[in-house]
């Protein structure tokens, strides 16, 4: 069965216009679904339109800024009666320095994107799911989400956060044909890191370590979509760091990871 017809007309993407939101708007226009792209620079989403044309998809361009007090509701209300199959709640922001340092305007807003704007437009369009009992909901974690992350430190908290309210949900829902996929991307190539001043050579990132490129994430993603509960795109020595933390104690894991992170 084509996607539209299994899940819904339209696939809502936060976040669209770059990084990881830009190759799943790519990947799910090749799927044949029509998109409603989402976020604040209208320039960029018409340039991520565009792209997408060559799939004949249709797509809405919806530039709201989601960290505004009714930007929730100012996307709800554009959005209107369109059918929602697809909700990929993937818009995030970095900030890394010392928790004192960040300025707290930037640390609320992380809260704001990647907390309260996916528990909202996860039950606005859950509940509309629920009565035709088909869609998705694609929630974009981290693999900071799993361990301690100094410098990291309200970024990886509201990755957690993402990580336990979507595979949680994902149980709630196992009875019903909604999908609920948990991603968890490594470390992936993307304008987020020089959005946050954060200074990265990608060239000279050792091999183990090598950052994917947003196309994969997307990709394997949606290639699992309704089989799997939730899926790792990282790195090897990410998802050993992952591991590890299962398996060795705490205080063995701070010493580790603030030799490589900080
Ligand atoms: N990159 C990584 O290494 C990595 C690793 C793990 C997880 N992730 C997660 O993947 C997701 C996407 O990250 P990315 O690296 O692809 O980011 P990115 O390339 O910086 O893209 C961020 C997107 O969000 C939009 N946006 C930012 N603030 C917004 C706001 N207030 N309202 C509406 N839209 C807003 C941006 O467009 P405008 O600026 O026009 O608004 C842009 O489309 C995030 O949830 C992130 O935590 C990323």
């Amino acid at each position: 069965m084509k996607w539209p017809e299994k899940y819904g007309e339209w696939a809502i993407v936060t976040g669209a216009s770059s990084g990881i939101g830009r190759a799943f708007a790519h990947d799910l226009a090749q799927r044949g679904m029509n998109l409603i792209l989402v976020a604040r620079q209208l320039a960029g989403l018409e340039e991520v339109a565009a792209e997408c044309n060559s799939w004949e998809t249709k797509t809405y361009l919806c530039a709201v800024d989601l960290t505004e007090p009714n930007g929730i509701h100012k996307l709800i209300s554009l959005v209107g009666d369109r059918e929602v199959g697809i909700l990929v709640n993937n818009v995030g922001i970095v900030a890394r320095g010392l928790f004192t340092k960040i300025e707290l305007q930037r640390q609320l807003d992380m809260v704001t994107l990647h907390c309260t704007v996916p528990v909202a437009l996860t039950h606005h369009y859950l509940a509309q799911m629920l009565k035709r009992n088909q869609g998705a909901i694609i929630n974009i974690s981290s693999v900071a989400a799993y361990h301690f992350q100094p410098l990291l430190t309200t970024y990886a908290a509201t990755k957690e956060f993402d990580w336990k309210f979507s595979k949680s949900l994902a149980w709630e829902l196992k009875d019903t044909d909604i999908d609920i996929l948990t991603v968890v991307p490594g470390f992936t190539k993307t304008a987020a890191y020089e959005a946050a001043d954060w200074k990265i050579d990608f060239d000279s990132i050792p091999a183990l370590f090598k950052p994917q490129n947003p196309r994969e994430v997307s990709k394997k993603s949606l290639d699992i979509l309704g089989k799997q509960r939730s899926i790792i795109v990282a790195s090897f020595m990410e998802k050993l760091i992952i591991n590890a933390n299962y398996l060795l104690p705490d205080r063995f894991m701070e010493f580790i990871l603030s030799k490589m992170f900080v």
